[in-house]
C-alpha cells in the first residue's frame, strides 16, 4: 500500500559524470572493504569466481576497522541461539524477521570459526579459550573481541591479509563508485565509478560483472556528529535508490550512547567509547555523580542501547549539560583490557583510570538499509548488499551491540552461496538513460548535516521533520552547476539519504526502537510494519508499508 510520496524533488537518478574511459572486467565486482565486502570476495573466490574489490579510500579505511567491542556469536555452555535470538528480538522491538535471526544466531558461530581460519585471532584466556565479554541487551556473555578493545581492526587485519594472498582478487582503492550499469533486462552488469590514481585506470571508467554486491558500509557523515569513519556517505544507499532498489527502516538510525565529548564544536567522526565497559562494570552518571539508569531499566547501564541513548539525552534536556559522564574507575584493568579507548582519552587529556569520562550520544549504526531476502539480493535483478548497508531484517528497529560484524559474516557466507549457484551469463551493459539532475555544492554539506542533527537526530518530533524535509528540498533544487568530482557526489548521495531518511521519520508516527517521536512517545501496533522507500522516476521518494515477516518482493 502506497502511504505518501513527495512530489518532484529532482534527486538525480543518475550521478552526473564524464563517459567511462577506461574498462576491467570482473565476475563480480563488491564494492566496500571492510568485513562484509572482503567476506563476500573470499567467499566468491572459493566459488572459483574472479573478483573485483573497490574502496573509496584504502582498503582499511572502511567502518570496520573502528569496531571496538566485538562480535557476537553463541560460544559459550550456557548460551543457546534461542538466547541470542530473543535478545536481538528484544531490541529490535517487534520489527526483526524472524527467518532472518535464526540464520544469524545459528549461522553465527560457525562463521566465526571460518573468520578465525581465515587468521583472525581472538583475545582467549591462559588454557586458549575465547574470552567472552557482555554489551547492552545481551542476557548472557556472548561477545569475542581482540586487541582488547580493537577487535576491528584485527579483523580488517586478517580479512586484508587474506584477500592481498589471493590472485583472483583485484583491490581497486580510491575508487567512488558512481552507479549501478545493467544490461538490456535491467540486471546489474557492473558500476561505474571514479578512480583518484595514476596510468590506466585513472579518472571515471567502468567494472563490467556479472553480480554487484554492494559491502560500502554505513551513512553516519549525514549527521554534524556520528562515530562513523569519513567514508560513511550513504554512497550504497543512493546507488541503489537510484537503480530503482528498495531501501527499508532507514529512520532507524542508532545513536550510540557513548562517544567521547570533545566539546561543542566537535563535528565529523568522533571517538568511541565502547560499551564493553559498561560490560565489565563502568557506570554512567549526571553532573551530580548519581547514577541514572538503575532507575530506568532492570539491566541499568547494560539496557538495550536506544534505552540508554534516551536517558541520557533526557539528562541532558533536564539538567542544560551537553554530556553526562562514564565512570570506568573501578573497571579490573582498565588500560591492559582496553588500550585502544584509554589511549583516545589520554589524547584528549582525559585518563578513565582517574577521571570521569564526558560522553555524549552520537549517530552510530543505520540499522535499515537496502531491502534484501535471506541470500542478500535486492529487488533489482544481480544486485547484492551486505553489512550495515543492507537491511536483512536481522535489526529490526535497532540493532543489538555487536550483532553488526556477525551479521556481515553470516550474509557474506549467504551471499558467497548464491553467487555459487545464480551467476548468469554476462551480457552487455547498456548505458544508463536516465536524466542527469545536478550535483549538490559540497560546501553545503555543513548545512545538510546541522538540518540532520538539529531536527532528525536521537529525539524528533513532526514540526521539526517537516522543516528539515523542507530545507532538504530546497538544497535539492538549488544542486546545479557543480562540477564532477568526489566532493560533488558525495554531498548529492548524502542529500540522497538524509531526504530518504526524513521521509521515513516523519511518515512513521511512533516511537518505536532508535526511532523517537517526542509528539508519538508510544509504540503502536499499526506501526509494527516496515517501511520501504523507494526513489521515483521524478526524483521523489515514495513510502509503502510492509508487514512485519513479508520478505520484501525480490522476483529474479
Ligand atoms: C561498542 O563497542 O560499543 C560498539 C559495538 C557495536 O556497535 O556493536
Amino acid at each position: 500500500m502506497a502511504i505518501s510520496a513527495r512530489g518532484s524533488l529532482g534527486l538525480p537518478l543518475r550521478l552526473a559524470a564524464p563517459a567511462p574511459g577506461w574498462e576491467l572486467t570482473a565476475d563480480v565486482c563488491v564494492v566496500g572493504s571492510g568485513v562484509a565486502g572482503l567476506c563476500v570476495a573470499l567467499h566468491a573466490r572459493a566459488a572459483g569466481l574472479s573478483v573485483a574489490v573497490v574502496t573509496k579510500v584504502q582498503v582499511d579505511d572502511g567502518s570496520t576497522r573502528w569496531a571496538q567491542g566485538g562480535i557476537a556469536a553463541v560460544l559459550g555452555e550456557a548460551d543457546t541461539p534461542a538466547a541470542h535470538a530473543r535478545d536481538t528480538e528484544v531490541a529490535g522491538v517487534g520489527l526483526c524477521d524472524p527467518e532472518a535471526v535464526h540464520a544469524l544466531v545459528t549461522e553465527g558461530p560457525e562463521r566465526l570459526h571460518q573468520l578465525i581460519s581465515w587468521g583472525a585471532a581472538f583475545d582467549r584466556d591462559g588454557a586458549g579459550a575465547l574470552l567472552l565479554t557482555r554489551e547492552g541487551g545481551h542476557s548472557t556473555d556472548r561477545i569475542v573481541h581482540a586487541g582488547g578493545d580493537a577487535t576491528g581492526a584485527e579483523v580488517q587485519r586478517a580479512l586484508r591479509e587474506a584477500v592481498a594472498a589471493d590472485p583472483g582478487i583485484t583491490l581497486v582503492e580510491h575508487a567512488m563508485v558512481l552507479d549501478l550499469l545493467t544490461d538490456a533486462a535491467g540486471r546489474a552488469a557492473g558500476v561505474t565509478l571514479h578512480v583518484l590514481g595514476e596510468g590506466s585506470s585513472d579518472g571515471v571508467g567502468a567494472i563490467r560483472a556479472r553480480a554487484v554486491v554492494l559491502a560500502t558500509g554505513g551513512m553516519g557523515q549525514v549527521y554534524a556528529a556520528t562515530t562513523n569513519p569519513p567514508v560513511s556517505t550513504g554512497d550504497g544507499v543512493a546507488l541503489g535508490l537510484r537503480a530503482g532498489a528498495v531501501a527499508t527502516d532507514l529512520e532507524f538510525v542508532q545513536f550510540h550512547p557513548t562517544a567521547l565529548y570533545l566539546g561543542p564544536d566537535a563535528r565529523g567522526q568522533q571517538p568511541l567509547v565502547s560499551e564493553a565497559l559498561r560490560g565489565e562494570g563502568a557506570v554512567l552518571r549526571d553532573g551530580a555523580g548519581e547514577r541514572f539508569m538503575t532507575g530506568v531499566h532492570e539491566l541499568a547501564e547494560l539496557a538495550p542501547r536506544d534505552v540508554v541513548a534516551k536517558a541520557i539525552t533526557r539528562v541532558q534536556l533536564r539538567d542544560g549539560v551537553d554530556h553526562v559522564w562514564l565512570d570506568a574507575r573501578e573497571v579490573p584493568g582498565l588500560a591492559a583490557r582496553f588500550p585502544t579507548i584509554v589511549a583516545r582519552c589520554r589524547e584528549a587529556g582525559i585518563d578513565p583510570v582517574t577521571d570521569l569520562v564526558p560522553v555524549t550520544p552520537a549517530a552510530h549504526y543505520a540499522s535499515g538499509g537496502l531491502a534484501t531476502d535471506l541470500a542478500g539480493r535486492t529487488t533489482v535483478p544481480g544486485l547484492y548488499a551486505c553489512g550495515e548497508v543492507a537491511c536483512t531484517g536481522v535489526h529490526g528497529a535497532n540493532r543489538l551491540a555487536s550483532n553488526s560484524l556477525l551479521e556481515g559474516l553470516v550474509f557474506a557466507g549467504r551471499i558467497g552461496a548464491a553467487l555459487a549457484r545464480e551467476l548468469p551469463v554476462p551480457s552487455a551493459a547498456v548505458p544508463a538513460a536516465a536524466a542527469l539532475a545536478g550535483l549538490l555544492a559540497p560546501a553545503v554539506r555543513g548545512e545538510l548535516t546541522g538540518t540532520m542533527s538539529a531536527s532528525v537526530g536521537a529525539l524528533r518530533n513532526g514540526a521539526g521533520l517537516a522543516e528539515a524535509a523542507d530545507r532538504l528540498g530546497e538544497l535539492a533544487g538549488h544542486a546545479g552547476d557543480v562540477a564532477p568530482g568526489v566532493a560533488g557526489w558525495e554531498a548529492t548521495d548524502l542529500l540522497t539519504v538524509a531526504t530518504a531518511l526524513t521521509a521515513a521519520a516523519a511518515e512513521r508516527r511512533e516511537t518505536r526502537g532508535c526511532h523517537w517521536r517526542e509528539d508519538h512517545p508510544d509504540a503502536e501496533d499499526a506501526w509494527r510494519v516496515h517501511l520501504d522507500v523507494r526513489l521515483d522516476a521524478d526524483g521523489g521518494m515514495r513510502l509503502t508499508r510492509r508487514p512485519v515477516g513479508e520478505p520484501v518482493a525480490v522476483t529474479w
